[in-house]
């Protein structure tokens, strides 16, 4: 049997959603924003499917890594939909924004590695959702930008903040103040993307990232992603937030199988979270 064919067979294809296909190949859950037409803007519907995609991720066992993409060979998203908030009054744009803000926080929260591949514009809402995700690749082509300020906004999906933790505040002023656009290798420099790569390597290239992740403890790599979330996150104290981090992975099974590994010179096997 061909390779493609046992992949299509191993991989399990959600017919569930509208806006969104998810596809689960061994450990990694691929969730594709799906209006290529509107280069994959975040309309409510979009962002509810991708809250929900993600939630029953977290949930599910079988997986232990997420891929975000956008469909197409465009966009990842290039943006909220403008359409959709264009006659929007201050309660309404109150609530899109907390809307988005708690979908993009749980992302950024998530407990299993998230990983952007971003295959094109990375707009607004695009950028903001690619700098929730906790790793990012981009493909040659791609482009970052925060263009709010042409419209009369701002950056409503946690933008000002994380860009800011991301590249500093120079930049980042420049970039939210001039809403110029920057390419894959301007981000690399930057600091907004882990590694650029061809298009067409885009997503072996995260799914290699994430296979490398996945020999690692899964309580480890989620304790990390609390821990430096808790650098960001005031009141919180950060560094206490580790030292409880670190002290609560001691006497855990992974603890255990990865202390011992190490002492056996052997490959540490860990268990699903
Ligand atoms: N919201 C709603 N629709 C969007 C959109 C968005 N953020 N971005 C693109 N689209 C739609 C366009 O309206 C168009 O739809 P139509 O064919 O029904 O008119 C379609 O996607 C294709 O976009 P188009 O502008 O024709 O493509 P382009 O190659 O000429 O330009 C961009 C690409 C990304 C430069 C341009 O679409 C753009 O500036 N988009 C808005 C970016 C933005 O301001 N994002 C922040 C929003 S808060």
């Amino acid at each position: 049997m061909s390779r493609l064919i046992l992949n299509s067979l191993k991989a399990q294809t959600s017919m569930t959603y509208q806006n969104i296909l998810t596809t689960q190949n061994n450990k990694i859950l691929t969730l594709t924003i799906n209006r290529p037409d509107k280069l994959n803007a975040l309309n409510t519907l979009t962002l509810s499917e991708i809250d929900t995609a993600i939630t029953k991720a977290i949930d599910d066992a079988s997986v232990w890594g997420i891929i975000i993409t956008g469909a197409g060979e465009k966009a990842f998203v290039a943006g909220a939909d403008i359409k959709e908030f264009k006659d929007f009054d201050i309660d309404q744009g109150r609530q899109l924004a907390a809307n988005g803000h708690a979908i993009f926080n749980r992302i950024e929260q998530s407990p299993k590695p998230i990983i952007a591949a971003v295959n094109g514009f990375a707009l607004g809402g695009g950028c903001e959702l690619a700098m929730a995700c906790h790793l990012r690749i981009a493909s040659t082509n791609a482009k970052f930008g925060q263009p709010e300020v042409n419209l009369g906004i701002i950056p409503g999906y946690g933008g000002t903040q994380r860009l800011v933790q991301l590249i500093g505040k120079t930049k980042a002023l420049e970039l939210l103040m001039t809403a110029d656009m920057v390419k894959a290798e301007k981000a690399l420099d930057l600091g907004l993307v882990n590694a650029v790569v061809e298009q067409s390597d885009l997503i072996a290239s995260a799914e290699k990232m994430l296979e490398k992740i996945f020999t690692k403890s899964p309580l480890a790599i989620k304790k990390v992603i609390q821990s430096v979330n808790a650098y960001f996150h005031g009141p919180t104290d950060g560094f206490e937030f580790e030292i409880n981090a670190f002290a609560s992975c001691c006497k855990t099974d992974d603890f255990i199988e990865g202390t011992s590994a190490f002492i056996e010179k052997r490959r540490a096997s860990f268990k699903a979270l």
